[in-house]
């Protein structure tokens, strides 16, 4: 039976931002407060220098790195963390988005320079569709970056969520001397410190306490008026509106100086959510329930060639998940027993006999899952709510090889089960058409088709602007349109029918052609 303990004890999130905001570092700091690792620059940065003319070898350095820190976990006062890593690169931006149907809140990383950049916005609109409780760091304080108060309101404005500054930084720049925490009531002085995770934190009574003007001197003036403004604007921090993804508390802080990283990693504890309830399609199911339930957001190929094998990896939602125990896979309606479950702690991969509601194994693979899969004890329900969003470039696959048809179809089916790209199929002809966020993914795909199943292919460019997934009540209006627009037709892995938009006029007037048939970008699995 699973105790309440092992489920309050747990805090299961990812970081995520804008590549360069300092993601890697933040995480790196983590660690380090973790004891997890001991010295500064052991996170290596899964970021991809490189973009369409890719060196593969990079890309198998990507998959590498990406397989040993997908998962880090450890302890720290007490609570176990399990820390989900999201890649930098926005052509693996659909991993990131997956993940975060697998964690139970975010941390938003923002540069003080730049402010809210284009991957920060999409990223926190995966967070905002499923209410996702998200914590902000302003990062590179020690950088001279935009008035906080004005990046507050463009926090607000472009993230879509009201925002509450717990901590307020003493200037900015090279002035920076630290923040108030508001939320604990002290000051926290800022001292370039790059390794060590030593602080100087000085409590003091209130703002107005005497102490204030002989440490800060002419610039005790300004916090107190700052912070009396933001007393004024923002509503009294309310940690249930954070938990329902209402509100966003903000600290300020530098990673690389590892400076406010304690202060937001204290609170973090604190106010993130345990594991919650999840929605099935059958019915919520709760982390306290004794049968075990989980589903499957990520699927890695093993980097040994030798071994087909691949990582499921498995958020855990329910009751105790046990080593060489039967489970229900639930869409194939097939019992599998897992000899092998792995667990990582920080950077180590090891044997699990037993994992909780909120932790995430690596369960080995020889092909029977797909992301969105879920074990049960016997109960039939699919987790739901894991997204697949429109792609953006989009190819037909034409098999370079005759010879080798089998295996091209079935390295594409397992490739586009990885989730490394969708697969369409349009009729007359069977075509195959592939579709992507990022031109990356096509060498991807090519290389390992080549490298792992022995198949090759060439790609022919298909000008398409959009897959829309559609959808209506109205059968007669549906299957007019399926008839008539046979053409621009095509089904995905699920079956489910999509039209390819050639372009956003084209698109627009086919939403305003047929008022009862839904154009959605995104689609769920199962
Ligand atoms: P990412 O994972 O979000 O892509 O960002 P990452 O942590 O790799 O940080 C991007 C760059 O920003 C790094 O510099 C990093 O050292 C720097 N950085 C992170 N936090 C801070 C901060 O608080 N202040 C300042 N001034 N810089 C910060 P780089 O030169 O790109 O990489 P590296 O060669 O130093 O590793």
């Amino acid at each position: 039976m699973v105790s309440q303990s092992e489920i309050q004890k747990r805090r299961t999130f990812a970081i995520i931002s804008h590549p360069d905001a300092g993601k890697t570092t933040l995480t790196e700091k983590f660690l380090l407060f973790g004891g997890a690792i001991q010295t500064a620059g052991a996170v290596k940065n899964n970021k991809i220098k490189k973009t369409a003319t890719s060196d593969f070898m990079e890309i198998e350095k990507q998959r590498g790195i990406s397989v040993a820190t997908s998962v880090m976990g450890f302890e720290y006062n007490g609570v176990k963390i399990n820390l989900l890593d999201t890649p930098g690169h926005k052509d693996f931006a659909e991993d990131t988005y997956r993940t975060l149907t697998a964690v139970d809140s975010v941390i938003l990383v923002v540069d003080c320079v730049k402010g809210v950049e284009e991957q920060t916005e999409r990223l926190m609109g995966v967070c905002r569709m499923r209410n996702t409780p998200v914590i902000v760091f302003v990062n590179k304080m020690d950088r001279p970056g935009k008035d906080p108060f004005d990046l507050m309101d463009e926090l607000e404005e472009k993230l879509n969520i009201r925002v509450r500054p717990l901590s307020w930084p003493i200037n900015g720049g090279p002035d920076f001397k630290g923040v108030y925490n508001i939320y604990r009531n002290n000051l926290n002085l800022f001292n370039a410190n790059k390794t060590s995770i030593e602080r100087d934190i000085v409590s003091i009574s209130d703002l107005q306490d005497p102490q204030v003007d002989s440490i800060l001197g002419r610039d005790a003036a300004k916090i107190r008026e700052d912070v009396e403004l933001v007393e004024g604007v923002y509503d009294t921090f309310n940690k249930e509106a954070y938990r329902k993804g209402e509100v966003a508390p903000v600290f300020f802080g530098s990673a690389l100086n590892n400076f406010g990283v304690q202060e937001i990693l204290d609170t973090f504890l604190e106010i993130a959510p345990s594991p919650l309830p999840r929605k099935t399609s059958e019915r919520m199911v709760s982390p306290e329930e004794n049968a075990f339930s989980g589903f499957v957001f990520k699927i890695h190929a093993n980097l040994d060639p030798k071994h087909r094998d691949r990582i499921a990896f498995l958020r855990i939602c329910s009751g105790v998940f046990e080593r060489n125990k039967f489970y229900q896979h639930v869409r194939l309606g097939r019992t599998f027993r897992f000899t092998n479950p792995t667990s990582f702690m920080a950077q180590e991969k090891s044997i699990i006999d037993s994992a909780y509601p909120g932790d995430v194994i690596g369960l080995y693979d020889t092909g029977n899952f797909k992301i969105g899969d879920t074990l049960t004890e016997g109960e039939s329900f699919m987790y739901q709510g894991i997204p697949s969003f429109s792609p953006e470039i989009f190819r037909e696959v034409v098999n370079a090889d005759p010879m080798k048809s089998k295996q091209l179809e079935k390295g594409i089916n397992q490739l586009t089960d990885e989730g490394v790209a969708q697969l369409f199929t349009k009729q007359p002809g069977n075509r195959k058409i592939i579709g992507t966020v990022g031109e990356l993914q096509f060498d991807v795909i090519k290389y390992r088709l080549q490298h792992e199943y022995g198949a090759s292919c060439t790609f022919h460019a298909m000008p398409l602007y959009k897959a829309c997934w559609i959808t209506s009540e109205n059968k007669t209006e549906f299957e007019n349109f399926l008839r008539q627009k046979g053409n621009h037709i095509a089904y995905d892995k699920d079956g489910l029918p999509v039209y390819l938009a050639e372009t956003k006029g084209m698109l627009d007037i086919m939403i305003r052609h047929y008022p009862d048939i839904d154009f959605s970008f995104m689609s769920e699995h199962n």
